[in-house]
């Protein structure tokens, strides 16, 4: 499947904290791109930020927790059949704290997207999530951080790199401050990703995501 090529992209966010990306895709693509539906929130906690504002939203807000599930497989086919149902065409992962089947990463094949708050392949991998990232930026003295937002694989951080963009690290900077500007960055490049990927042609040559020409034939 062609997501450039949909005429409507229908999408499910996956979040596990705040929520605050998947508002600002939201809100961006109902103000300003409405070639992309967000249908479902899924995500593997109650009581979360993201669920407050998924209703504030009126996008369904979808528990799903792994270990409640019999086994691996009754657990995976129940996520898959649930995007499958909502005809999902795209996931984009906002600060969705669990591994992903594998099964669910061969189903969505290049239709799996992430942001990271770094940029990869620096400060990625298991262990590099929130403010664990931005510690180690700072204890390493990094004059530049950013944003990366890349397709998922199944080894964590290491998909095709979509976009990515620099931010400042300051010298007297808390990992907070830290954290704050690079969400900043990020409010900003996620809706520009996921427009790029769902409007114009492109193909995966090894690990590198490229843009093709845009003719009729794509
Ligand atoms: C963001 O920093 C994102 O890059 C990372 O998790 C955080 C989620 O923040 N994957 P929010 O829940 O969207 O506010």
């Amino acid at each position: 499947m062609n997501i450039w090529s949909l005429e409507t992209v229908n999408i499910a966010y996956f979040v596990s904290g705040s929520g605050s990306n998947f508002q600002n895709l939201e809100e961006h693509f109902r103000e300003k791109y409405p070639k992309a539906i967000g249908k479902l929130v899924i995500s593997n906690k109650a009581g979360i930020g993201a669920q407050e504002r998924a209703e504030k939203l009126g996008i369904p807000f979808i528990i799903l927790k792994p270990d409640l599930f019999t086994s691996v497989e009754a657990y995976e086919n129940q996520l898959i059949s649930l995007l499958e149902d909502n005809n999902i065409h795209l996931i984009c992962l906002a600060g969705y704290l669990k591994k992903l089947p594998g099964s669910l990463i061969s189903t969505f094949r290049n239709r799996i997207v992430n942001i990271h708050p770094a940029l990869l392949p620096s400060f990625g991998g298991k262990g590099m999530w929130g403010h664990h990232i931005h510690e180690a930026v700072l204890q390493k003295g990094c004059k530049l951080t950013g944003v990366t937002i890349h397709l998922v694989n199944e080894n964590y951080d290491e998909g095709p790199i979509v976009l990515q963009e620099a931010v400042p690290v300051l010298q007297d900077d808390s990992p907070e401050d830290l954290q704050k500007r690079v969400l900043t960055m990020e409010h900003e490049l996620y809706p520009i990703a996921v427009e790029l990927l769902t409007s114009q042609p492109w193909e995966i040559a090894g690990n590198n995501f490229k843009l093709l020409e845009n003719n009729e034939e794509n």
